[in-house]
C-alpha cells in the first residue's frame, strides 16, 4: 500500500495566492463586465530591461550554433554571473562575499523552501508572524510542526510583528536553532536597521543558531542607512544564509533567476556537537537535485550588472516605487494607518476590519484585488497588503476607486 506523508494533511487547504486567484476568477465569472485591477500577488508588469533582452537574444544565437552551443552548465551557476553578483551586490557595499559562495537558482521561493532539508526535524524554529507562507508550509511538509490550532502550528516559536514593535519582531525569549527573517519584509514592507539586525546576528552567534535572511526586496531600499545584506553586519558570515532574487529587482518573475549566498564559515552541528560547514552540504544538495539555470537566463541576469543594466533596473524599481508613493498618499488621505511603501513595494494597511471582509469589499465595490493580511498569519488579521506592482495608470485608477468606495 502506498502511504502518504501525513504532514501534508496538516497544511491549510491551499496556498494563499492560489486561493486568492480562485476567488478572483469566481468573482470575474459572476461579474464579466467588471474591470479588475490586481494589486494582490507581487508580480511585476513591466518588460525586461533592454540590456537583459539583448543578452538573451545573443545567448539564444549562441545556442543555435554548434560552435558556441552550451549543454549542461555548472549547477552552481556560470562564473561570469557569480562573479558579477559577488562584486556588485556585496563587495561594493563592503560585504565580503566571494563568487564561489553564490549558488544561482531558479527562484528564492524554491531556495527558501528547500534549505530546511539540511537540518534535523527536532530543531526549534522561530518564524515571523506575519510571514511569507513558504517558510512555514515547507517546515509543515517536513514534519517539523504539530497541528494547526487557533491560527498557529504547534511546536513553532512565532516572532510577532505588530504595531507595538513597528513590525520588527523582538528576539525570542526561548532558545531557538533556526530563525527566518525577511527585510524589507514581505508582507509588511517593514525594514530593519543595522543595529537591530546586529542583535539577531549576536543572538545566533551566542546560541549556535542559523539565520535564513530573505533579502528578495533589498533593491527597493531608498534609505541608504538601512542594510541591504545581512553580511553588512559583523559576524554574519558564520551564522547567516541570504536569499536574493532578480524577480522583483529586475523584472524576472517569468524569467526565473535567483541566488542563495552560503558563506564558507557558516556552520551547523551534528548530534555530537561537531561543526559542519553548510556550504558543502548545500552544494551537495544543489548538484543532486538541480541542473542549473539556463544559459540564456544567466546571460540576461549578468547583463543586469552591466552599467546600462544597472541604470535600467533602477528605473524599473523607481517606476514601482512611484506607485508605492501614490498608494501611501491615498492611505494618508483616507486616514488609514500603514507601514511599508517607503523602502518596499508593499503597503501593509490596518483595514480596521477582518482582512477577508476587506478583501471582499474592495473587490466587490472597487474591483481591486489586494492580499488579505490574515493569509500571512494570525498577526495579519485586520490588515491587507497592497502591492505596487502594476502600471501607473492602473494604480492611480485603483486608488481613485478605493477612495470613492472607502471615504466617508
Ligand atoms: C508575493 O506576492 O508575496 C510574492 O510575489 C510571492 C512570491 O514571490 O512567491
Amino acid at each position: 500500500m502506498i502511504t502518504i506523508n501525513e504532514h501534508y494533511l496538516k497544511l491549510q487547504a491551499s496556498y494563499l495566492f492560489s486561493d486568492i486567484a480562485k476567488r478572483v476568477a469566481a468573482f470575474q465569472k459572476n461579474n464579466p463586465d467588471k474591470d479588475i485591477i490586481k494589486l494582490g500577488i507581487g508580480d511585476v508588469t513591466k518588460g525586461l530591461p533592454p540590456a537583459a533582452i539583448k543578452a538573451f537574444h545573443e545567448a539564444i544565437d549562441e545556442m543555435a550554433n554548434d560552435a558556441t552551443f552550451k549543454g549542461y552548465g555548472p549547477e552552481q551557476g556560470y562564473e561570469f554571473l557569480r562573479a558579477a553578483i559577488a562584486e556588485n551586490d556585496f563587495r561594493s557595499r563592503g560585504a565580503d562575499i566571494s563568487a564561489d559562495e553564490i549558488f544561482v537558482s531558479d527562484g528564492a521561493k524554491c531556495d527558501t523552501g528547500n534549505i530546511q532539508e539540511l537540518f534535523t526535524n527536532d530543531i526549534k524554529i522561530a518564524i515571523p508572524d506575519p510571514v511569507y507562507p513558504v517558510y512555514l508550509d515547507t517546515n509543515v511538509m517536513a514534519g517539523r510542526t504539530g497541528f494547526f490550532e487557533d491560527g498557529r502550528y504547534q511546536g513553532l516559536v512565532y516572532l510577532e510583528g505588530t504595531k507595538v514593535n513597528n513590525f520588527v519582531p523582538s528576539l525570542p525569549t526561548e532558545d531557538v536553532d533556526l530563525i527566518y527573517l525577511c527585510f524589507p519584509n514581505n508582507p509588511t514592507g517593514a525594514t530593519i536597521s543595522k543595529d537591530e539586525l546586529k542583535t539577531w546576528v549576536d543572538y545566533a552567534r551566542q546560541h549556535k543558531a542559523l539565520i535564513l535572511f530573505d533579502a528578495a526586496y533589498e533593491s527597493f531600499i531608498r534609505d541608504e542607512s538601512l542594510p541591504k545584506s545581512i553580511y553588512e553586519i559583523e559576524g554574519a558570515r558564520e551564522v547567516a544564509i541570504e536569499f536574493r532574487s532578480l524577480s522583483k529587482s529586475a523584472g524576472f518573475t517569468g524569467t526565473r533567476c535567483a541566488f542563495t549566498v552560503v558563506p564558507k564559515e557558516c556552520a551547523a552541528y551534528d548530534r555530537a556537537g561537531n561543526k559542519h560547514f553548510i556550504h558543502g552540504l548545500w552544494n551537495r544538495r544543489h548538484c543532486t537535485k538541480f541542473n542549473g539555470v539556463s544559459y540564456p537566463v544567466q546571460r540576461a541576469a549578468a547583463a543586469i550588472y552591466s552599467e546600462e543594466g544597472k541604470v535600467q533596473a533602477k528605473a524599473l524599481i523607481d517606476y514601482y516605487m512611484a506607485n508605492a508613493d501614490v498608494i501611501c498618499a491615498t492611505m494618508d488621505q483616507l486616514g488609514y494607518e500603514y507601514v511599508g511603501g517607503k523602502n518596499s513595494p508593499y503597503i501593509w494597511v490596518d483595514g480596521k476590519m477582518d482582512s477577508w471582509a476587506f478583501f471582499d469589499r474592495l473587490l466587490a465595490t472597487a474591483g481591486v484585488v489586494c492580499t488579505p493580511g490574515a493569509g500571512f498569519g494570525k498577526c495579519g488579521n485586520g490588515y491587507i497588503r497592497i502591492s505596487a506592482f502594476n502600471s501607473h495608470e492602473k494604480v492611480k485608477e485603483a486608488m481613485a476607486r478605493l477612495s470613492a468606495a472607502f471615504s466617508g
